[in-house]
């Protein structure tokens, strides 16, 4: 069952978040942190520099492996998850460039990059906890919904609402990339434990859909009823579709 914790505010999704990563870095010689880009996860991330900054969280020993990337992107180009992850935390802790791990979005052979990228993720042991947000239509990572998921990092077309939901962030909708390369779902849910971040009615459909505790592939991150070991954290907006009865383990 999904431990759903109802924050009040974005800045408590941010802080529950961060102690969470900060206990998980302290348990592990080398911890392995699967990350996410996207808004959701950014609070958190802010949380995590001031933790540093205040001498409470060490990142030198940190391993990070991110879920996905765009195709074709080039990590120097701000709309890169490469160029957010730097952004938005590794050029603020101390953590060593060479451990962290994004998708190469300019890379000739995408097979091999993929599978190099898994077996990158098994030498280092496995992912200890993967964060991640929702996509509008369900979709996590870049799985998007479909007759059938892929297991495996892949290469994978964007659908159109997705490709609307990130013009957002581009100069316009033609200059989203059409593809991307993603963790599947079976490296999602290898991951020990999984944090998602859902805050919003945007976000109610695929809120409402996880908390059924269905699995479907029409919205992939119904997936994450298989684990046994996920938490959500969101406010009350992302829970307006769910009726009465969420069932909240925290709160
Ligand atoms: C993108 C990413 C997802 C992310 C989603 C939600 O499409 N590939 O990993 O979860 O956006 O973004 P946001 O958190 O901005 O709503």
């Amino acid at each position: 069952m999904i431990n759903v914790v109802v924050c009040k505010e974005r800045q408590e999704i941010a802080e529950r978040g961060a102690d969470r990563l900060v206990s998980v870095i302290g348990e592990h010689d080398t911890p392995v942190l699967g990350l996410a880009t996207g808004s959701s996860p950014i609070g958190m991330y802010e949380e995590l520099i001031r933790r540093y900054e205040k001498g409470e969280v060490d990142f030198s020993r940190v391993i990070t492996f991110n879920l996905d990337e765009y195709y074709p992107i080039s990590p120097d180009n701000d709309q890169s998850y490469r160029y957010f992850m730097n952004r938005h935390l590794f050029d603020h802790v101390n953590i060593q460039m060479a451990n962290t791990h994004v998708l190469d979005g300019l890379s000739t052979d995408v097979e091999k990059e993929c599978r190099a990228f898994e077996r990158q993720i098994e030498e280092a042991g496995g992912v200890d906890i993967q964060v991640l947000g929702i996509g509008r239509n369900g979709h996590i990572g870049f799985n998007e919904p479909a007759p059938s998921l892929v297991p495996g990092v892949h290469k994978t077309d964007l659908t159109e609402s997705t490709i609307r939901a990130n013009a957002r962030f581009f100069a316009s909708e033609s200059d989203v990339p059409r593809q991307s390369l993603t963790m599947g779902m079976a490296n999602i849910l290898r991951a020990r434990e999984i944090l998602v971040i859902a805050y919003g009615e945007d976000k109610a459909d695929a809120v409402a859909a996880l908390l059924s505790g269905g699995v479907t592939t029409a919205c992939p991150v119904t997936f994450l009823n298989l684990h046994d070991r996920v938490t959500l954290l969101c406010d009350r907006a992302a829970l307006t579709l769910c009726g009465e009865g969420v069932p909240q383990t925290e709160s």
